[in-house]
């Protein structure tokens, strides 16, 4: 199995004027392209596990050869990190339903969140992605990974383990055409785009999974 760009269900210029038509452009079809152009060579050394889908593998990283287990880590993390950031990205949604509940009682109100959010998403130093988690079925959490890690893949490999809800991307790819230095306008920005539709729906079925 080879890995493949997902499909957008959007333009590239879907998000003006919060994410620009060029850096949506680049960050497909360039930087995302070339983590799944790397994780499928890498899979001409292990065939074994090649037919993992990508929650899978990222899941599997402690199976790894040493050799190769930074690259896969950075690579796997990369596509998984971008299919995600591609579905969380929609105009127009609200947050609603049991998720708004949860983000209220887990963070006092959704301001708080956002502040929250923000603080982390500013204070975090180099590359790398915020996110909103779940912990378990009533615990939300805000954290951050470096690089391209995915808190799927656990604490001892990415130091925060979590599933989820939705996720922002800190490298400089993702803004620094357009906002340069202005980090904390992009931050805002994502508030803007963010598909709480899709959130929503991550946040009940892994709820639902918890029950079963
Ligand atoms: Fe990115």
């Amino acid at each position: 199995m080879s890995y493949i760009l997902p499909n957008l269900p959007y333009t590239y210029d879907e998000f003006e004027p919060y994410f620009d038509k060029k850096t949506m452009e680049i960050h497909y079809t360039k930087h995302h392209q070339t983590y799944i152009n790397n994780i499928n060579t890498a899979f001409k050394q292990l065939p074994e596990f090649a037919s993992f889908n990508i929650n899978t593998l990222v899941q599997q990283l402690h199976k790894i050869p040493a050799d190769l287990h930074t690259f896969v880590r950075n690579n796997a993390g990369g596509h998984l990190n971008h299919n995600l950031f591609w579905k969380g990205l929609k105009k127009n949604t609200v947050l609603n339903g049991a998720l708004k509940t949860a983000i209220e009682h887990n963070f006092s109100n959704f301001d708080t969140f956002k502040d929250l959010f923000e603080k982390a998403a500013t204070t975090l130093f180099g590359s790398g992605w915020i996110w909103l988690v779940m912990k378990n079925v009533s615990t939300l959490s805000i954290l951050s990974t470096k690089n391209q890690d995915n808190p799927m893949m656990g604490e001892i490999i990415s130091g925060v383990s979590g599933y989820p809800i939705i996720g922002l991307d800190m490298w400089e790819h993702a803004y620094y055409l357009k906002y340069q230095n202005r980090r904390h306008d992009y931050i805002k920005a994502f508030w803007s785009v963010v598909n709480w539709d899709e959130a929503e729906k991550r946040f009940s079925v892994k709820k639902n999974n918890y029950f079963i």
